[in-house]
């Protein structure tokens, strides 16, 4: 059921996606790993063969690698940020997540920005598969936060609609900033 946490209806939404689609063998990406909160949700998804995981942290890489023990999937760790993607990656990307911000619980300066976050996207954007999902979550709530998101928003705008369909999800009736999800489809 869709409620008002963002990180659940953007899970949610992406197996709908998967399912629908039907695509298998799929190669997906976490652009921030930070705990492994998703690229545990990413790997438990059946049509998922390979799987990409990017973070500037050695904690975050520790944290989600012990998420995913006794894999039959390939599984890349990887200790770099994610606008290197193409040095890892060298083909189509069918399904990708970036959850924005800091890692909770951790060192709250180590934070992505938005230069480097908007290189990254216009990558994946571009190795996207017809039909491939990227999923970005923002969180306007601090101040670095509302600038990478205000920059992402005017960022996506400027893709034809021919080639991708852009959804743009929060929650209107909270006073406080709430994380915000864009959902992009390559269309086939
Ligand atoms: C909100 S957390 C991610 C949450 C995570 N997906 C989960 O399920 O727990 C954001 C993460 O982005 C990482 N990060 C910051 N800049 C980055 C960059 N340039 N490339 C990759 N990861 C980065 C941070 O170290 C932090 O761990």
């Amino acid at each position: 059921m869709l409620s008002r946490n963002m990180t659940e209806n953007l899970h949610l939404l992406i197996e709908q996606h998967l399912k629908m689609w039907g695509k298998q063998n799929l190669t997906a990406m976490d652009g921030t790993l930070g705990n492994g909160h998703d690229l545990e949700f990413l790997h438990r998804q059946n049509q998922v063969q390979h799987l990409y995981g990017f973070d500037v942290q050695q904690q975050a890489l520790d944290a989600s690698g012990a998420k995913i023990v006794g894999t039959n999937k390939e599984v890349r760790l990887i200790l770099d940020s994610h606008h290197n993607l193409e040095h890892y990656i060298e083909g189509e990307i069918d399904l990708a997540l970036f959850n924005l911000g800091y890692l909770p619980g951790a060192d709250k300066s180590i934070v992505t920005h938005t230069e480097t976050t908007l290189v990254a996207l216009e990558k994946v954007m571009d190795k996207l598969s017809d039909g491939g999902l990227l999923a970005v979550m923002t969180y306007p709530g601090h101040e670095e936060g509302r600038k990478e998101h205000e920059h992402i928003e005017a960022f996506l705008t400027t893709y034809h609609v021919r080639e991708y369909s852009i959804l743009h999800l929060n929650v209107k009736n909270v006073k406080k900033a709430c994380p915000n999800c864009f959902l992009i489809i390559r269309k086939s």
